[in-house]
This record gives C-alpha cells, structure tokens and sequence, in this order.
C-alpha cells in the first residue's frame, strides 16, 4: 500500500495494560459488527498457553515476535484482499515497542490510544496476576518507569488520544466512532 491510499476501516486500540482496550474493543465490536481480534488472546491461543507462560518459557523478545507477526499477516489481509474484513484490533500494551509494528498499526487503520490514569491503571493491573511485566517486587514502580518510556512511543503511533477518566466504555466508543467518521472521510 503506498502512502496515498486509504487506509483499511479497522479501528486499532492502543494503551497501556489496565487502560481499558478489551472492554471498549468489545463495545466497538457489538456496535459495528467488525470481528474483534484481542492480539493477547490470539497469541495465547496459538502458542497454547498464557502470555505469563509464553514469557516464563520463551522469554519476552518471542512474544514480541509474535505480536510482530501478527500484525504482518493482518496487514497481508488488508492488501491482499480489496474487500478484507473491518475489524477492532486491541493489541498489548507494549506493541508500540518496536518502530515496525508502530509502522504497520497505523498501516492497519484509525488508531486510538486510550489513556488511563496512574491511580486506575494500578487498580485495575493490581486485581489480577496475569501481566508477567508486573511480577517484580515493586510494580507501582514498573508501572511509572514503563508508563514514562512508553507515553511518547503510545503518542507517535496513535491517530488520536482519548482521555478515558470518568467515562465508561459505552461513552467512549460513541467519541471514538464520531472521530472515525470524520477520519476515514477525509480519506475515501
Ligand atoms: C504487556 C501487556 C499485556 C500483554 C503482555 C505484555 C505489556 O496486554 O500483552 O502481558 O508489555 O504492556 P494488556 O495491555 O492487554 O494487559
């Protein structure tokens, strides 16, 4: 796809963990109709285990890879077929890691960065001991220091920033939508 084509009608969630992507990827999925591929629960289904047990056991640069190469084979779809299925991607909070998978998010669609306060995202990452990143003796501190490295890569990648303090999922899909339209038609 070269530079003056449209992008695909996908709408690409991006955030940091706890930031609310799979719930509000959910209620754009309900509303639209678009499938919805959580990356975390593709991943984990094809490796056959958790993303904790994918880090354990192959170390983090392997799930990196495989977020890597699923972005490659979404973005495959998308050229290869002229009419591909629209789609919601949540992806996981550090797929903007790496300069080509921020490359090819914003190749794939209109891309949300959905952002969270510090206090919500400890509460919500706090309640379950499912992200391998925050096994660590201190995770507020993890949670501060990646937050800090992650912000300007969340923000270069990203078509727009969604502040999600006080709204609930249904608000916010409804700001997304309206957004979008006024994205993608200024792009068809
Ligand atoms: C990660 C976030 C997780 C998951 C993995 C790594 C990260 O996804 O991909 O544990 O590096 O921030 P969520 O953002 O859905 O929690």
């Amino acid at each position: 796809m070269n530079v003056s084509q449209p992008p695909p009608k996908n709408i690409v969630l991006i955030g940091f963990m706890g930031s609310g992507k799979s719930t509000v990827g959910r209620e754009l999925h309900q509303r639209l109709g678009y499938s919805l591929v959580d990356m975390d629960q593709v991943i984990e289904r094809r490796a056959g285990k958790s993303i904790a047990a994918i880090f354990a056991v192959e170390g983090e640069k392997a799930f990196r890879d495989m977020e890597t190469e699923l972005l490659e084979e979404l973005m495959l779809e998308v050229l290869k077929e002229e009419d591909a299925p629209r789609r919601i991607i949540s992806t996981g909070g550090g797929v903007i890691g790496c300069e080509r998978n921020r490359e090819l998010l914003r190749r794939l669609g209109y891309v949300v960065w959905l952002h969270a306060p510090l206090a919500v995202i400890l509460d919500r990452t706090g309640r379950n001991r499912e992200r391998p990143l925050l096994h660590t003796e201190d995770p507020v501190a993890r949670v501060e220091a990646l937050l800090a490295l992650r912000k300007p890569l969340y923000a270069e990648a990203a078509h727009l920033q969604v502040d999600t303090a006080g709204l609930d999922a249904c608000e916010l899909a409804t700001g997304i939508l309206e957004s979008a339209r006024y994205f993608f038609s200024g792009h068809w």
